[in-house]
């Protein structure tokens, strides 16, 4: 069986490394914001490129923080538009229904499966105060563009980068993270940097962003017992801060060993029958998964069932045609539709063996 993703492999290697957090955490007892969260702070806003980075409970939490704080701060009004893909978890949606904001779900790319200036920029119209953009399935939006169409309609650009840690722009260098007024992350344990446990973050250069979500995430204090603002309990867990600190430094190695997979997926698989994803350039993908195309995926998952190959599907449903989401279920988003009705992530990780990677490519050629 080649697993889609063997969690215990890919956290073998920091075993001993944890261990002597826990008991370090254990021992100094500093359990809620304490000396490894500001510490995963400091090296994640290093990472990414940006002045601040803010520890959240979980992903969800990062971005539904950001939504809320502009519009504490007057940058957002409640029953504002905000444009977000029609191709993404969940999360992204709920985070802007959460707090009282309107999402308008635009169609991606067909091939890239991202949204971009082209298909966002009929949606604007004067409610429209928003862009949340998804770097979908580890691949990077094209920043450079859509922070020149939130500039051009003065909108606010969000990277929801809870899928690709680490991917770098090609014109420029730049992480994910680090584009427009801030980014939320999830490290959720099946992501690219992923903690024992839930564990998101905010990035940002905004200091008036960074302060109040700072005060927010933390019951709107910034002082023991004064309460400035209304708040919220979202804080990093100081042990999966210090989990995270210890993989971080490896975050670039695990992305190289992904992309290097995709490369053989991409060079050697070969088969009419299969799309493969288009990719703008290898440093900008750091394929969180690796989701091809198929016209009949119920009988392309019977195929890889009978091959002892794991799957998943991201995402079965689009989001305005699940339960909670029924106010939407009649927009039209062909596209949308189209990609969820027919991709199939297979098998990428780093710990995933030469072999296994083969056995994948020749049962996807021989289908
Ligand atoms: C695109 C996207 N946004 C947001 C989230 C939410 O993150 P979390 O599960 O940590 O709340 C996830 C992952 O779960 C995600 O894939």
């Amino acid at each position: 069986m080649i697993k889609f993703l063997d969690l215990q492999k890919i956290n073998a290697p920091y075993k001993a490394q944890f261990q002597q957090k826990l008991e370090t955490v254990i021992n100094n007892s500093q359990y809620i914001l304490g000396t490894e969260v500001a510490e995963f702070e400091s090296n994640f806003a290093k990472f990414c490129g940006t002045t601040f980075c803010l520890g959240t409970a979980n992903g969800l939490d990062a971005l539904s923080l950001i939504l809320k704080a502009y519009i504490h701060l007057g940058r957002l009004q409640v029953g504002d538009e905000v444009l977000v893909p029609g191709v993404t978890f969940i999360a992204t949606a709920q985070a802007v229904v959460n707090v009282g904001l309107e999402p308008v779900f635009v169609e991606p790319d067909a091939l890239s499966y991202n949204v971009t200036a082209e298909t966002l920029e009929p949606q604007i119209n004067s409610n429209v105060k928003a862009i949340v953009v998804v770097h979908v399935y580890g691949q990077l939006a094209d920043m450079p563009s859509l922070e020149a169409l939130a500039s051009k309609h003065n909108l606010l650009l969000i990277e929801d980068a809870a899928q690709a840690h680490g991917a770098v722009c090609p014109s420029n260098g730049k992480r994910a993270g680090s584009f427009g007024n801030a980014a939320a992350f999830s490290f959720y344990p099946t992501k690219n940097l992923g903690a024992l446990g839930d564990a998101g973050a905010i990035t940002t250069n905004d200091l008036a962003l960074y302060e109040c979500v700072r005060k927010m995430r933390n019951y709107g204090s910034s002082e023991k017992y004064r309460h400035e603002i209304y708040g919220v309990n979202s804080r990093l867990d100081e042990i999966q801060a210090a989990f995270l600190n210890v993989k971080l430094p490896f975050l670039d190695v695990a992305n190289s060993a992904r992309q290097s997979i995709a490369a053989r997926y991409l060079n050697e698989v070969k088969n009419d029958n299969i799309k493969l994803p288009k990719i703008a350039h290898k440093n900008a993908h750091v394929f969180y998964v690796f989701a091809i195309r198929v016209a009949n995926r119920p009988d392309f998952s019977a195929y890889l069932e009978a091959n002892k190959i794991e799957y998943v599907i991201h995402y079965p449903t689009p989001i305005h045609k699940q339960i909670a989401f029924s106010k939407y279920k009649n927009l039209n988003l062909p596209i949308t539709e189209a990609i969820h009705a027919s991709v199939v992530s297979i098998p990428i990780s780093p710990i995933m063996e030469y072999e296994q990677v083969s056995d994948v490519i020749k049962a996807l050629n021989a289908y």
